[in-house]
């Protein structure tokens, strides 16, 4: 199979034919960080944290391919602040209250949020009026964290073959729904595949919060992309 050359940040790597930017860095340990991009899933790049200058354009490193001699720019300071951009506008769009939340330590918005070093909101907290769906006996879903980052959308359909979530509105409306009045008309289980993939603490399992003690929940192990670049270390 015939490899592309292109470079990151000025050093020359290689990808296979139809491999994203995204992929293609981390198969060489660099880490572009991500929220809606997951595992093998197809991407669908629409929360932009992972964008990078490619060719002199801001592109979605998790959708865009590499191309033969392609020029991508990803550790950047214009990069780092557009991306922080987008991360303080996720956070205020929401109620993220990070110390109560269960998913503290777990969560991929906060651990981006401490390696861009974001400490207090840039712009003004929305503050909106959010409902948490406790209907399910095992799981719930706190529309309050909720970033709309679509994974649950996908792996309920892709990974668990049901159609559990759908988003609907647009714009400022954008609301995740459930199929159904509320979550425990829907056909989800505890053990399906959609549950452990919410970036945040919008999807959770219930009577398993604060299990895991303070210093031993993984992002307090190792910072996000640690593992990625560990490759490269
Ligand atoms: Fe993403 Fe979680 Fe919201 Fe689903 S519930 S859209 S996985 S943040
Ligand atoms: Fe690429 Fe969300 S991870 S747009």
């Amino acid at each position: 199979m015939k490899h592309i050359e292109f470079t990151i940040d000025g050093k020359t790597m290689t990808a296979k034919p139809g491999q994203t930017i995204l992929k293609a860095a981390e198969a060489h340990g660099v880490y572009i960080p991500h929220l809606c991009a997951y595992k093998d899933l197809i991407p669908h790049g629409s929360c932009r944290v992972c964008s990078v200058r490619c060719n002199g354009r801001i592109q979605a490193a998790c959708v865009q391919t590499v191309s033969e001699g392609m020029i991508v720019e990803n550790d950047t300071p214009e990069i780092h602040e557009f991306r922080k951009a987008i991360l303080d506008m996720l956070f205020v769009e929401g109620n993220h209250f990070c110390m109560f939340c269960e998913k503290s330590g777990q969560c991929e918005l906060q651990a981006l949020a401490y390696r861009f070093g974001i400490t207090a909101p840039q712009f003004p907290l929305l503050e909106p009026e959010r409902e948490l769906d406790m209907s399910h006996p095992d799981v719930y879903l706190d529309h309050n964290r909720c970033i709309l980052c679509g994974r649950c959308v996908r792996v309920s359909q892709d990974l668990d073959n049901k159609n559990c979530f759908q988003f609907v509105g647009r714009g400022h409306r954008k609301r995740l729904k459930v199929n159904g009045e509320a979550l425990a008309e829907t056909d989800l289980r505890v053990t399906d595949a959609v549950v452990a993939s919410c970036p945040v603490g919008a999807l959770m399992k219930k009577r398993v919060g604060y299990a895991i003690p303070i210093g031993e929940r993984h992002f307090d192990q190792q910072p996000i992309g640690h593992a990625i670049e560990e490759k490269n270390s």
